[in-house]
């Protein structure tokens, strides 16, 4: 998987790419990153990239020259519409970034991501430029570039031989429409907290059962909106049912 970022903070992102699994990921060759920075792409002595908004009010608006000029450099792009990578633009307007949608990303070989600064960024960009609009969640950031960090993380540990364990992705929350069960490791009692007896009894289909039933249990308590999504077993819908679930019709 090829990332390009455009932003015109590039620097933002050297402690996150240059450590843990991604700095891995990139070493064994399953990821590159190029970062592009947009105020390279503006023209004029300046390089100006943002300038007022039409019809007044406060606050700047990037330009679409230098993003368009940008993308079009790096991707070769012939006209507004001949990209086969996704061009997403980051944006708190965008459809919301959620594990399955991490996982479709995961199945193209390069995605561009385009960093919105001020009050974000001219509106043709979107129209005419960006295939996709993504936020990763309902709050407004000062700027796409942690958004497109957490796009390239959460993207990167999905791809085949990221993590040392493969099947670790299918556990993880979200992965199945439900929260994951708890952990515990050494010691076995922490301050007199003994960890559940059931995972030290060695019965590795019970644990199996119990970790399940935990899962259930806290998505009910968590995120009971889940439980609607969930591909839920005849035994897993009688289990949240003596916990109440579905709550009475009012
Ligand atoms: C201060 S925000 C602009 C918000 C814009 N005025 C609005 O209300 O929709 C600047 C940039 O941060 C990024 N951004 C902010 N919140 C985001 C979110 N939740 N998800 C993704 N990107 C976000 C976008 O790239 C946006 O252009």
């Amino acid at each position: 998987m090829h990332f390009d970022i455009f932003t015109l903070f590039p620097d933002m992102f050297a402690g996150v790419l240059a450590d843990s699994i991604i700095m891995r990921a990139k070493e064994a060759g399953h990821i590159s990153i190029a970062m592009h920075d947009i105020r390279g792409y503006a023209q004029g002595k300046h390089q100006v990239t943002d300038d007022a908004p039409y019809g007044g009010g406060g606050g700047m608006v990037m330009k679409p020259e230098p993003i368009f000029r940008a993308l079009e450099a790096v991707l070769g792009l012939e006209n507004e519409t001949s990209s086969c990578t996704p061009i997403i633009l980051l944006s708190p307007q965008g459809r919301l970034f959620t594990q399955a949608v991490a996982r479709e990303l995961a199945q193209h070989k390069r995605l561009a991501l385009i960093c919105g600064r001020y009050e974000g960024v001219d509106e043709r960009v979107r129209q005419f430029l960006a295939t996709d609009e993504m936020s990763i969640g309902d709050y407004v950031l000062s700027g796409g570039e942690i958004a497109a960090m957490v796009i390239v993380d959460a993207v990167t540990r999905l791809l085949p031989g990221v993590l040392g364990d493969p099947a670790a992705t299918e556990r993880d929350s979200h992965a199945d429409g439900l929260l994951e069960h708890p952990h515990y490791t050494r010691p076995a009692e922490f301050r007199s907290h003994a960890v559940p007896e059931m995972l030290l009894s060695g019965h590795h289909a019970e644990i199996a059962r119990w970790r399940r039933r935990e899962s259930l249990r806290r998505t009910l308590e968590r995120r009971p909106d889940l439980l609607a999504r969930a591909d839920l077993s005849p035994e897993d819908k009688a289990f949240l049912r003596k916990l109440g679930w579905p709550p009475p019709e009012v």
